[in-house]
């Protein structure tokens, strides 16, 4: 643990995949444009980038090997969700993407995971699912179903609340909410129905609330370890906001990943191991 000020930053360890095949071949969510194109080697720029912060950071950082024909695996937040070491997979909405549930498993198990879990019900892992201390939030609207997440609390013996995602430019929780801490979290209302807004604020009376325009540059895709945010290079305010509060900001420019819908939180999963 690392203290600066109030907060606290523990070690982290994350699940990265390089985007050795990123392309945008086809468009199942609003940003993803296949005629536009993508450089791919900036794109691998980028996410080096991300990968080297992260571990000057302090961070654990572990790599799967890339799969060539599925171009989204890079987004790697979807491929499971694990809390004290119990993995839960990931069972894709998309065709295109349900090849990465399996591969992602197959990751963990040999990597020694012996608690890991087939899901029976759609669900796109740490995409929808947020886990804080007391609670994981998840969402449905678009990807990830309701009966996923009674199924996700029973494997993991943590409460999950549902939210209701109702813009489709913020397909996935992780591109409308983010953990600030254990307990604390910033988000955009916009993203959420009138109840789910109505649950987030009761739940969190302190939150930070986020802009249309940071949420729109994937600014809430964010990820923070207790003290240190990494967050979209455009999303100016929000960063601003946050340093106000005594985070340290580190932007990262990943404008070529956001073609396909992802920013920094996306391409990362967090290995919550029970061993750790
Ligand atoms: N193109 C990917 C998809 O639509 C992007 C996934 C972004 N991942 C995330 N955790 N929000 O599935």
């Amino acid at each position: 643990m690392v203290r600066s000020g109030d907060a606290v930053r523990t070690r982290r360890h994350y699940l990265m995949c390089p985007p050795t095949y990123f392309a945008v071949e086809y468009a199942i969510n609003p940003w993803m444009d296949p005629a536009a194109g993508v450089d791919r080697a900036r794109a691998i720029r980028q996410w080096e980038g991300l990968r080297d912060l992260y571990r000057s950071l302090g961070h654990r950082v572990s790599e799967i090997t890339p799969i060539d024909g599925l171009p989204d695996m890079v987004f790697a937040a979807n491929g499971a969700l694990v809390v004290d070491g119990r993995v839960y997979g990931a069972r894709f909405a998309s065709a295109e993407r349900t090849p990465e549930g399996p591969a992602y498993l197959d990751w963990f198990r040999q990597a020694g995971f012996t608690e890991t879990r087939e899901p029976k019900h759609v669900n796109e892992g740490e995409g929808d699912f947020i886990t804080l201390d007391e609670v994981v939030l998840a969402a449905t609207g678009f990807r990830t179903e309701a009966a996923a997440h009674q199924e996700a609390e029973r494997f993991l013996g943590r409460p999950v609340i549902t939210l209701q995602l109702v813009d489709p430019r913020f397909y996935h929780l992780d591109t409308a909410l983010f953990a600030l801490s254990g307990a604390r979290v910033a988000y955009y209302p916009g993203a959420f129905s009138e109840g789910s807004r109505r649950v987030l604020a009761s739940l969190f009376p302190d939150a930070l609330l986020a802009t249309e325009e940071d949420a729109a540059v994937l600014g809430l895709n964010a990820v923070c370890d207790g003290s240190d945010v990494v967050i979209a290079a455009e999303a100016v305010a929000l960063a601003g906001r946050l340093r106000d509060l005594g985070y340290r900001v580190h932007p990262v420019e990943l404008d070529e990943l956001r073609k396909a819908g992802g920013g920094a939180k996306c391409c990362t999963l967090e290995i919550r191991d029970a061993r750790d």
